[in-house]
């Protein structure tokens, strides 16, 4: 016997939680990396390209095969495909736990840098310095891993309280306020003295520096960042009733998240140029660079505070819909309660962030063709399941349920959608030329 499914109790809440699910750690420490790394505004105008293409179709093929089938993505792709498509859904599950092994100790040192930032305890505006306490504390054994407890308890917790009380909830509080702190933060960044050689160069492109490695880093970082390739948006979707306009709030969601991506750059970037620092930095920037621009900046100590803050406040609400396609799959197909499935599936996922934690200490020379435990997830998750994920709902939308898609899309065909033709189309070709092309280079260049 199946009990009634949950829905979003509103629109508004509905956007929050899928908006929730793709502001992240994607948007705020790995989009300003990368587009330091890959020429500036150069590689933005590369990743709006597949965003408005490639995302914005994925995530409407998600959610309009959640929305139909009422189900998580195994129960989805069976209900319209049958026991093989049923694996497609599967594969989603299984990312999850990949993706959320890493994230949480990701997770868990913004909350160890909350702590290090309110009590003053980088008062340095030294990269060197900095950069030795960072490999300091993720190299240690026990606090990190004991962050990312704590940070995985409080993602439980959300998920626990249900669909309605406890992830639609959370986001209608914890969304706007993450978007006041960043207004916050970019409007203290950007009036610094000696903003602008970093305005300048988010601003004026420099496409001499863009190959095709940036094209598939972009791809790539636009899967990561809207959550597709895992059967969020399906999950997400399946809390969705009838009536709701898909094609609408998808834009919302996705204009949501490309802008607080490109705030999130105008955060960063302004303020490391503005202490002269390398916006090449890479991953450390956040967790480096930063603390110097705010050890050198007025106030600084409470500016650092609120960034980490609005760091892992993006980080929990995804975690929230990276935890919740399994916990549906448990319940769904399992007869499984909500509280034990999270219990479980919380306590997997913590086994697996103890090898990605120690991949910063103990475990560090323990490699496989040069990747650490952390390296082999993050590179799995986001080079190879996640754009896998992709390629089959794009194959599966696009080829074998066309039809059905645009009738439902439609909302059966009260929606004047002229673009529909070109999204069946994408799905078809589009998405997987690029898909084939992202994991083939990922595979072939060690
Ligand atoms: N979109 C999230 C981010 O940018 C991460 C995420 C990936 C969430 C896949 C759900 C699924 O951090």
């Amino acid at each position: 016997m199946l009990a009634a499914r949950e829905h979003w109790g509103s629109r508004f809440g509905f956007i929050m939680a899928t908006a929730g699910s793709a502001i992240g750690l994607g948007n705020i420490w790995r989009f300003p990396y990368m587009a330091g790394e890959n020429g500036g505004s150069a590689f933005i105008l590369i990743y709006l390209a597949v965003v408005v293409t490639f995302g914005i179709s994925l995530v409407m093929a998600e959610m309009v095969l959640g929305r139909v089938t009422q189900r998580n993505p195994v129960g989805a792709f069976r209900a319209l495909g049958g026991r093989g498509w049923a694996l497609a859904g599967g594969l989603g599950v299984l990312t999850g736990f990949v993706i959320l092994s890493f994230y949480v100790v990701v997770a868990g040192w913004t909350l160890a840098y909350i702590v290090f930032m309110a009590g003053n305890q980088l008062p340095t505006a030294d990269p060197a310095v900095l950069g030795r306490h960072f490999s300091g504390f993720v190299g240690r054994t026990f606090s990190p891993l004991f962050a990312a407890t704590i940070f995985m308890g409080l993602t439980a917790w959300i998920v626990a309280g249900g669909v309605g009380k406890g992830i639609e909830r959370a986001s209608k509080v914890l969304m706007p306020l993450l978007f006041v702190l960043l207004l916050v933060l970019v409007a203290r960044s950007v009036t610094l003295p000696g903003a602008d050689p970093g305005l300048a160069f988010l601003l004026t492109p420099d496409f001499s520096r863009v190959t095709i490695d940036t094209i598939i880093s972009a791809t790539a970082q636009a899967f990561f960042s809207l959550s597709i390739g895992m059967g969020v948006m399906i999950t997400y979707g399946s809390y969705l009733p009838r009536n709701v306009n898909i094609p609408r709030s998808t834009l919302i969601i996705v204009l949501l998240d490309v802008g607080v991506a490109v705030l999130a750059a105008l955060m960063v970037l302004p303020a490391v140029f503005a202490v002269g620092l390398d916006p090449s930095a890479g991953p450390g920037l956040t967790f480096i660079t930063l603390p110097a621009v705010f050890a050198s900046m007025p106030f600084g100590n409470l500016f650092g505070t609120l960034f980490f803050a609005l760091l892992a406040i993006a980080a929990l609400t995804s975690a929230v819909s990276i935890l919740e396609p399994m916990i549906a799959w448990a319940v769904d197909e399992h007869g499984i309660g909500r509280g034990a499935a999270t219990l479980a599936a919380s306590l997997v996922c913590l086994l697996l962030a103890i090898p990605a934690s120690l991949s910063f200490g103990p475990l560090s020379d323990t490699t496989l063709a040069g990747k650490t435990f952390f390296d082999w997830m993050d590179f799995l998750a986001n080079n190879v399941m996640l754009p896998l994920g992709g390629l089959l709902v794009a194959s599966f939308v696009g080829w074998r349920w066309a039809k059905p898609a645009c009738t439902h899309l439609t909302n059966d065909g009260t929606l004047r959608l002229p673009w529909l033709t070109a999204w069946i189309w994408l799905l078809r070709v589009g998405a997987p030329v690029a898909i084939v092309a992202l994991v083939w280079q990922a595979v072939s260049t060690p």
